[in-house]
């Protein structure tokens, strides 16, 4: 079978030059155009990247118009079920799930990674008390390289393994430092006794004057978040992550730097703004109003929780959290929660309105776990850094696979339309 190819003839030369198609094992085809400067002098044009394949990657699908969900095939509600956060993090960063004693060995090893250098606590104390959790953790994160530096060869995938047990395992605890910092209590040292989430749980809410049991219910749900925000294919953050780790930086720094871009309210900030947004709306009656200014071009308010760059259906990773959203709200009492029933409402409401269903804008995956957080105890401003946690192993496992690629740095071009070359004036000569 031949090649396929498009086509592309430059009007102004009348030259023609062939693109080869590239074809995925899902999902659209891509045309090739590494060649197209080259060839015709020309770049192409695409900001926010909306038909833009930045990398070949073998980790994650999302099909967004049928909501799907795959990690390295396998759909995201199977592995809801079937699977704890550690068990996907073996897969996503190794290809295939673990053994039971592949599993066993690999929680080990995290277990093993779970603490913090003593200096790096000290770290916090710089920070003023009232900083958000995110500004702390996207500061310890970068500080990571200051530690483990020396003995990162990047161009060796043990070496390049060893930092994604660090990551993954000392995340929960600088997440947890950074908790304990602006409340004020003692920092509470990870347990490897407990499992990933119910470690977590543990460093946020116990404290050393009392034991403390972590709800089974709420830690299985914390384990779900962690699974369905663990990847999600060349979003903002993560190609913040590659892009930034291309010119060979460290990992950590790499990382760091994703943490910024997740904080973003139109990415992973978003949970925070919707519990803040049902808060405004404060009741049912006032859905309307709110949805109206949602449709107004001239109000800068949009819904926050719907809407998604790739999901024009319903966001598979919300299905999953609407159904963890009731059984932790029965677990905690919170039967009659006000929010959940605004939010329920105002799903229902978008769900059937004409704008709504025009522009595809379904609830995301922000929609609900806010309100899941919340009902655990976990303070708004944490939610963002419960992402980031939950999204390290993404992060890692695509900054491994960008490395191992040779893709080479990173570097986009531009469409220039500022001045033209002109000369400097004398001072006297300028205003
Ligand atoms: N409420 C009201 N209108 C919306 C919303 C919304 N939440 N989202 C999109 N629209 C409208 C836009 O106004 C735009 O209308 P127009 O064509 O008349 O100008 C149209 O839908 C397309 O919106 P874009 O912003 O161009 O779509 P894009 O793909 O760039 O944005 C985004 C996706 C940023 C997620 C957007 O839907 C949004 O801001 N949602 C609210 C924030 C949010 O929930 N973010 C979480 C994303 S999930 C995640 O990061 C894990």
């Amino acid at each position: 079978m031949t090649a396929q190819t498009i086509t592309i003839r430059d009007n102004r030369t009348n030259r023609e030059v062939d693109f080869p198609i590239m074809h995925g094992s899902e999902g659209p085809d891509v045309v090739d155009i590494s060649s197209l400067y080259k060839e015709l002098n020309l770049f192409t044009y695409d900001p926010g990247f909306r038909s833009t394949a930045s990398c070949q990657s073998r980790i994650t699908f999302i099909d967004g118009e049928e909501g799907v969900l795959l990690y390295r095939g396998y759909p995201i509600e199977e592995l809801v079920e079937k699977c704890d956060h550690l068990e996907v993090c073996y897969l996503l960063l190794n290809g295939e799930l673990p053994s039971k004693k592949q599993g066993l060995e690999f929680k080990k090893t995290v277990a093993k990674h779970t603490m913090m250098h003593e200096q790096l606590l000290k770290l916090y104390n710089g920070y003023r008390r009232d900083a958000h959790p995110m500004a702390i953790v996207l500061g310890v994160v970068g500080a990571l390289s200051a530690f483990y530096h020396d003995s990162l060869d990047i161009r060796d995938p043990r070496h390049r393994l060893i930092s994604a047990f660090r990551i993954i395992a000392k995340m929960p605890t600088i997440a947890a430092a950074a908790y304990k910092y602006y409340t004020g209590q003692p920092f509470m040292y990870p347990r490897n006794d407990l499992g990933y989430a119910e470690n977590f749980l543990y460093m946020l809410f116990a404290v050393p004057c009392e034991e403390y049991k972590v709800s089974p219910t709420l830690a299985r749900a914390l384990d779900r978040i962690m699974i369905l925000h663990a990847d999600h294919e060349q979003n903002a953050s993560t190609s913040t992550v590659r892009l930034a780790g291309s010119s060979q930086a460290n990992p950590f720094g790499a990382i760091s730097a994703g943490v910024g871009s997740l904080w973003g309210p139109a990415h992973g900030g978003a949970n925070e703004a919707v519990l803040k947004m049902l808060h405004t709306i404060g009741s049912c009656d006032r859905i309307p109003e709110f949805i109206k200014r949602a449709k107004d071009p001239n109000d800068p308010f949009r819904l926050m929780g719907f809407g998604h760059r790739v999901y024009k259906n319903y966001d598979p990773r919300a299905k999953i959290l609407r159904q963890t959203a009731h059984e932790v709200l029965n677990e905690v009492g919170y039967g009659n929660e006000p929010l959940l029933h605004i939010a329920l409402e105002l799903e229902e409401f978008a769900l059937r309105d004409e704008y709504f269903i025009r522009k595809k804008l379904y609830p995301n995956v922000d929609f609900y776990s806010g309100l899941i957080l919340s009902a655990m105890g976990i303070p708004v401003n944490m939610f963002t850094v419960i992402f980031a946690v939950s999204r390290c192993i993404g992060w890692i496992t695509q900054w491994n696979e960008m490395i191992s690629s040779d893709e080479g740095i990173g570097r986009p071009r531009q469409l220039y339309v500022g001045h033209q070359r002109r000369s400097v004036p004398d001072a006297e000569q300028r205003g």
